[in-house]
């Protein structure tokens, strides 16, 4: 099963082949960080119309990197939700399209579901069941995976994805956009213990997050201090560290409920290395072993779209000549596929 995958959700257009029996044959990305930069945010009308200019550029390149004409593929995948309604539109009608085009049944993905299944394209995959702790810039949950689509969520946000806590610190700290990266690179030069910030909801049992009230706390002592270099590496440094441990005491605490062995985390969080550092060890003294994409999976990317959709297209689903995007949409409502609904 040959299949193209398309990723428009947000600012980045991801293009990949997946082949389920040779593995990945071809993947780039084109990163729209510096249209949005100045903004300090993504501008979602500009992230379409730059979807528009890249995407078929770019399946053109990746098509050829893999040695794959249109009508050897089994399949193409596209993102189709939850993301910018206009920014999925692009993907959709362009997979949508190119399928009709080529005589090859569609599929629209879950941008999460990819995510969570974006450790299978390394070696030494995961077996069902597993835990997964999905971290992104929208999103960050649990969950209780058994198979592909049989997803429970055993906790969320109640309010900011940590991903967003990161942006909007960084933001803060006038560290720039996107935020995660900008601040794991200021913690390095921080001195840990200057500064304390508090771990949300770990006080209670429960697997439910939230961190708008960290982003908050970060926000009354930056006010209060000069924020010179070394005084951002610092607070960067303890808001990174309340973040990670936030995520670890929830790991485990999920594992412990569970009694899963193993651990996934992706999404673009998941980049992180003091979080893959301590959910390593986490693991690893609980004899539990945890699965990360590689770096740039953690991200969003093509490759996961067109894992998950091959996964799906070899059950059996693809969609009707109609198309439709989620700009929301719930994971644990996906369901197995070929299963009735
Ligand atoms: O999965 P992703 O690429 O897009 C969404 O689906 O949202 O995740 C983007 C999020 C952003 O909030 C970004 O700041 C964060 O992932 N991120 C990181 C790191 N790299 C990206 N957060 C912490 N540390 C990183 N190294
Ligand atoms: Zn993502």
């Amino acid at each position: 099963m040959r299949v193209l995958g398309l990723e428009t959700s947000c600012d980045d257009t991801g293009v990949a082949v997946y082949d389920s029996d040779q593995g990945l044959l071809a993947h780039r990305l084109y990163s729209q960080t510096a249209l949005h930069a100045d903004y300090g945010g993504i501008v979602p009308e500009l992230a379409s119309r730059d979807h528009i200019r890249k995407l078929l550029p770019l399946i053109k390149t990746v098509m050829a990197a893999a040695g794959t004409a249109g009508d050897e593929l089994d399949g193409i995948a596209y993102t189709a939700g939850p993301g910018l309604a206009g920014a999925l539109l692009v993907g959709a009608a362009v997979g949508r399209s190119l399928a009709w085009a080529w005589g090859v049944p569609a599929v629209g993905v879950h941008h999460m579901e990819g995510h969570l299944l974006s450790p299978m394209l390394e070696a030494g995959p995961p077996a069902f069941p597993f835990l997964a702790l999905l971290v992104s810039g929208g999103h960050t949950l649990l969950a209780d995976v058994r198979g592909i689509g049989d997803y429970t969520i055993l906790g969320e946000t109640v309010d900011d994805a940590v991903g967003e806590a990161f942006d909007k610190t960084a933001k803060l700290l006038g560290l720039g956009y996107p935020g995660g990266p900008a601040i794991a690179r200021a913690a390095e030069q921080g001195a840990p213990g200057r500064f304390y910030f508090p771990r949300p909801m770990t006080g209670r049992p429960g697997l439910e997050f939230s961190f708008s009230g960290l982003k908050t706390a970060v926000a009354t002592v930056a006010q209060a201090q000069e924020l010179d270099p070394r005084t951002v590496a610092d607070i960067a440094c303890a808001f990174q560290e309340a973040a990670v441990d936030t995520l670890r005491i929830k790991c485990q605490r999920a594992l412990e409920q569970t009694g899963h062995a193993r651990l996934v985390a992706a999404g673009g969080v998941s980049a992180n290395a003091r979080l893959r550092e301590q959910l390593t060890e986490m693991a690893a003294a609980r004899r539990a072993r945890v699965y990360f994409p590689r770096l740039q999976f953690s991200t969003d990317n093509g490759a996961m779209i067109a894992y998950a959709g091959a996964m799906r297209l070899k059950a059996g689903q693809h969609e009707t000549a109609a198309f439709t995007v989620h700009p929301r949409w719930e994971l644990q409502k996906l369901g197995v596929p070929g299963a009735s609904r």
